[in-house]
């Protein structure tokens, strides 16, 4: 524990951060000084503008965040569809406080790490080996976020192949295998690989820069790197490119490998999904696609990259993939992994791509065999402290079953407050992940009404016409039923612009 000598603060004191020590910043000062100086993910500058229009929050407890102005908001994100065990947990905190105190950074690169780096590691592949027998033996790269655990994922399903050639499987004449699929309605992070695979992002990423080379050759398979296929949901599946007799599962593994073999399957990499889509409002997947998905890329030697970046412990197991009974070669997770309080993540995946990737090697190391690859902050101490920490919580406290259950409570409650109206065309949920979906591209609208006159903080999907919701296990019943109801009486309030507004962006 430190001393108060190296603490140097007195007991009461309290920490006084930015602005050189001015101590009481106001609402006002606080907004003018966001205007000026911070850009917001997913923002605008307009967002910023305006009487009342910045939330400023300065703290947390439970389900329950608190603005600068004492107002109190119910948080049914999650923070960021993170913080599934809530707000302002002291033993987490301890647990930081207590690491940073000891050792606050060290090096994970070559052959350098620390003792919660190496922890953390062995409990995730525990933990996937318990979900899937195929990841018994798996291997961890540790991250930050999610994004860059999706572009640490491509690079490893890169090298896998550049090795694997000579090595027994078929494809391996360099990197030609290098191409992905995803779906439609995805996302997988803004770094430019994940923002590639959304087709919906035209500002960055590879659509973009291919551009001004004509569409022939953007849309021509020997130079389209990224392509997407429907998302196996009856709400979400072009329902013309289905075949007779077929289920929207069946329709969406035809059509993934009918994209294989169009692309060409010595081009194509890996198949990237979310077992349930999160940005794109809280979509599950037909319980036939992945089984299907996974005969497929074993037989056109397609990786299987899930992107549990959100679905970790949120759906009622560990990770979404144990829904379908499927086994991906690799998972990335993120969010939950720490409950939000601080950032990790982790790359998952099984022992036969580290044999081939890495371990088939002779004795003499070459440069070019090693991982040209790392994050300053991977295996941070802290933040390993801290995830641990709360993966030894969600255990003891059986978090998991809990998920399961507030999520099904959730789900009734939003159900019997939503259903029924006009502009909600369904109502979804899997696990704590919950979904609004509405006929309407208004749901940016909503967003910013329930939060400014009711004290509700949910999300809007970039796809505009849904809603998520990710609650902390702890939100009471009552609680929820506030938000439920609040989002009742703002979409009521919104019935004639919906109807005047039917989704454009819903993509069939
Ligand atoms: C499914 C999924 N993948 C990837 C990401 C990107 O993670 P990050 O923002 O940590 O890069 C997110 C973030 O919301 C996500 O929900």
């Amino acid at each position: 524990m430190p001393t108060q000598d190296n603490m140097n603060l007195q007991d009461g004191e309290k920490v006084v951060l930015g602005q050189g020590g001015k101590e009481t910043a106001t609402y006002e000062d606080l907004k003018a000084s966001d205007e000026s100086h911070q850009m917001h993910g997913f923002g605008h500058p307009l967002m910023q503008k305006g009487p009342r229009q910045l939330v400023v929050f300065e703290s947390g407890d439970g389900a329950v965040l608190k603005d600068v102005m004492g107002k109190e908001y119910l948080d049914a994100m999650g923070g960021i569809t993170v913080a599934h065990l809530g707000h302002g947990r002291k033993d987490l905190a301890q647990v930081a406080f207590e690491q940073m105190s000891k050792l606050e950074v060290s090096s994970n690169q070559r052959n350098l790490t620390n003792n919660n780096a190496v922890k953390l590691c062995e409990r995730l592949s525990g933990l996937a080996a318990q979900a899937f027998p195929e990841m018994d033996g798996s291997r961890v790269y540790l991250t930050a976020g999610g994004g860059e655990g999706i572009e640490a994922a491509y690079h490893l399903a890169l090298r896998y192949f550049n090795k694997s050639g000579p090595l027994g499987t078929s494809y391996g004449e360099g990197y030609k295998k290098q191409k992905l699929i995803s779906f439609r309605n995805c996302y997988h992070g803004s770094t430019f690989i994940p923002a590639s695979m959304k087709p919906e992002f035209s500002d960055y990423g590879w659509k973009r820069w291919m551009e001004g080379h004509g569409r022939e050759v953007y849309e021509s398979p020997s130079h389209r790197m990224f392509s997407n296929i429907d998302p196996p949901h009856e709400l979400f599946m072009d329902v013309s490119k289905m075949k007779p007799g077929e289920n929207v599962g069946q329709a969406a593994a035809r059509q993934l490998e009918e994209r294989i073999l169009q692309e060409g399957p010595e081009t194509v990499a890996a198949f990237v999904f979310e077992p349930v889509q999160g940005d794109g409002g809280a979509v599950d997947m037909h319980r036939d696609f992945f089984p299907l998905a996974k005969e497929i890329c074993k037989r056109h030697s397609v990786l299987m990259i899930a992107d549990e970046i959100m679905s970790f412990a949120k759906t009622g197991h560990w990770f979404g993939m144990e829904l379908y009974g499927v086994c991906p070669d690799i998972m990335v997770i993120s969010k939950g992994l720490t409950c939000g309080y601080l950032p990790a993540g982790a790359v998952i995946y099984q022992n036969y791509i580290w044999q081939t990737a890495f371990n088939n090697l002779s004795s003499k190391m070459m440069l070019s065999d090693v991982w040209q690859h790392d994050y300053t902050w991977s295996g941070h101490p802290v933040c390993s402290a801290v995830a641990l920490r709360a993966l030894d919580i969600i255990d003891s406290e059986n978090l998991i079953e809990l998920c399961a259950k507030r999520g099904r409570e959730f789900l009734d409650i939003l159900k019997s407050e939503l259903e029924g109206l006009h502009v909600v065309q369904q109502v979804r949920g899997t696990g704590v992940m919950l979904g609004v979906d509405l006929i309407s591209d208004i749901a940016t609208d909503i967003e910013q009404k329930v939060l400014l006159e009711y004290g509700i903080v949910l999300r809007a999907s970039t796809n505009k016409h849904c809603l998520l919701l990710t609650p902390p296990y702890v939100m009471t019943d009552e609680q929820f039923k506030k938000v439920a109801e609040s989002l009742r009486k703002v979409l009521r309030s919104f019935a004639t612009l919906a109807e005047s507004a039917i989704s454009k962006s819903r993509q069939h």
